[in-house]
């Protein structure tokens, strides 16, 4: 037993250590844009000559800084305090970060969730203000609601008096899980069916502007997907389709995976859990961004969320190219890193009981620990599709190809030529499954038939609704139905 003593000065340090923290929190912001770190932020894509050219330094910081306004919590129908819109038209415009009141830590990580939450846009892109407020949208969309009644995807935001917009595409659109029971999981692997609603959202506008404009506007907007210097780059097929299978590939993507900027809506990507972010080297699941302390996660999201549209890829301009209309401060930056680090799981309610047990053997015997390594259960290193020349000795990838479908590594934006190994921490509360989401389940990730041309995706079905394998990873796949179940057991503890 620890003597009462012993307990106390326990607390004793604890108390201390506790008091540092919060007066003595050395605040020290690194330059997001800085050319000595951007020169080796990124791996070279596939293409080594099509490689990203950012905009420069004195460039970047011309960009306006985005001014982050005091947002509102958005209601499912029926869920809304009485008097709620009538107050919310009265409240003054705030702005709600402002890194000259932050002082310790804590304080830093809860204005980063603010920036976490904050829109950055309020043009409609994937569901509209009257959407939120009509039953039949959530019945269709199956959109998730919180326990408290809100919808954690979009805000409102009061950016002058009396006119209350809805915001959306703040980090919080795409990475934030709401769980069966409504627990929201900030972090999380998104489950807004962002895609699917957006594919309704173009029925309705065609509907308004004329089918023929829409598809125009559709095209154009495809046309930044498309690598012009590969020969037969899929996404050039976007330009060719009819509204109604552009639509068709809209509502083929699944909650859980989207069509981010410089991936492609023919091939979009598994959004990913950003809990446990700290620990990861590579960002992204082509391992694009090396990520080796706070600055580069602070490099990583102004580029993925604002500056990439700026970019030149070696001698091309994209079709879109557009200079950014705002970007994070470096100081918000910060503070959403910091709130990105101190991300938590939510509490496991799966034991570890005696077939996580055997499933934990299982998990030695096949050694999956070669590359899903404890405890972080991922070795931090990538994999290197067929098709692709990569380096050989390089200590941070696996020399090994484990057959998977190589399109998003080689045919994207994004396309390094690798994929990354993920890590399996989460996966109970994660999916679907794979770097394009096309396993709902771990069960359908380690169902063999799965590997079959005439396999129908649980998850991401594919662009043209047809059957598809889902190639590669054979690990785990000639399990009795027993031993599978153990494995996955195990799986769901971590
Ligand atoms: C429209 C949806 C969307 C929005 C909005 C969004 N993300 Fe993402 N995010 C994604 C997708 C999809 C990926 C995966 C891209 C890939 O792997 O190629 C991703 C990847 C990431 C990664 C890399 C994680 C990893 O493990 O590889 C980080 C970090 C990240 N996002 C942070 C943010 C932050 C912070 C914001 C807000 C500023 C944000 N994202 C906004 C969809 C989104
Ligand atoms: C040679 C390296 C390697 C080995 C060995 C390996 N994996 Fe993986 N694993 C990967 C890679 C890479 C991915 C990502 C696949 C993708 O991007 O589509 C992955 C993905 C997964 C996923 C999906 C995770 C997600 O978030 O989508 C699970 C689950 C998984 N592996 C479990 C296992 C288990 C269990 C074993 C052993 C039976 C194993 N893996 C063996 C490299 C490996």
């Amino acid at each position: 037993m620890i003597s009462p003593r012993l307990t106390s000065s326990v607390a004793l340090v604890e108390a201390v250590a506790l008091a540092l923290a919060a007066v003595a929190f050395a605040v020290d912001i690194p330059r997001t844009w800085e050319k000595a770190a951007l020169d080796t932020l990124e791996l070279p894509l596939a293409n080594r000559e099509f490689s990203p050219i950012h905009i420069d330094e004195t460039a970047y910081y011309r960009i306006p800084e985005r001014v982050i306004y005091k947002s509102y919590p958005v209601y499912a129908p029926g869920r809304e305090p009485a008097g709620y819109m009538e107050r919310l038209k009265t409240v003054e415009p705030e702005v709600a970060f402002d890194p000259s009141v932050l002082s310790t830590q804590q304080q830093w990580v809860s204005a980063g969730e603010i920036v976490f939450n904050a829109p950055t846009s309020f043009h409609p892109l994937f569901f509209t203000a009257q959407d939120l407020q009509d039953p039949t949208f959530f019945k269709k969309t199956g959109m998730p609601v919180a326990k408290d009644g809100t919808i954690p995807f979009a805000r409102w935001v009061v950016r002058r008096k009396g006119v209350v917009e809805l915001g959306s595409m703040g980090c919080a659109t795409c990475h934030t899980r709401v769980l069966k029971d409504g627990t929201v999981v900030p972090g999380g692997q998104g489950n807004n069916p962002n895609d699917y609603e957006g594919a309704l959202l173009l029925q309705a506008l065609a509907k308004v502007i004329g089918s023929e404009k829409m598809l125009e506007q559709v095209h154009r907007f495809a046309r930044e997907f498309e690598l012009p210097w590969l020969p037969d780059d899929l996404n050039r097929l976007a330009g060719s389709m009819s509204l109604d299978q552009l639509i068709g590939a809209g509502e083929a993507i699944p909650p859980g995976v989207t069509a981010r900027a410089n991936t492609s809506i023919l091939l979009p990507p598994q959004i990913p859990d950003l809990i446990g972010i700290r620990e990861r080297r590579f960002l992204d699941h082509t391992g694009l961004v090396r990520h080796r302390n706070i600055g580069d996660l602070m490099r990583y999201v102004s580029l993925a969320q604002d500056v990439f549209s700026a970019d030149r890829y070696g001698s091309v301009t994209n079709v879109n190219s557009a200079p950014p209309g705002a970007r994070y401060s470096d100081n918000q930056l910060y503070a959403l890193a910091l709130y990105l680090y101190s991300l938590r799981p939510p509490p496991n309610p799966n034991h570890f009981d005696a077939s996580a047990a055997r499933g934990r053997l299982l998990f030695e015997k096949l050694e999956c620990a070669r590359c899903h390594t404890p405890p972080l259960y991922t070795n931090n290193k990538l994999v290197p599709v067929e098709g692709f020349e990569f380096p050989a000795g390089r200590a941070d990838i696996v020399s090994a190809q484990i057959g998977l479908d190589p399109r998003y590594t080689l045919d994207t934006h994004k396309g390094t030529g690798y994929y990354k190994v993920p890590s399996l921490k989460g996966v109970w509360y994660r999916g679907p499954f794979g770097h394009n989401g096309s396993a709902a389940t771990l069960e359908d990730w380690f169902d063999p038939a799965r590997l079959d041309s005439g396999y129908v995706p649980t998850g991401f079905k594919g662009y043209d609704g047809k059957t598809r394998s889902i190639p590669g990873h054979p690990f785990g796949l000639q399990l009795s139905p027993s031993e599978r179940e153990d494995l996955i057991a195990f799986l769901k503890t971590l």
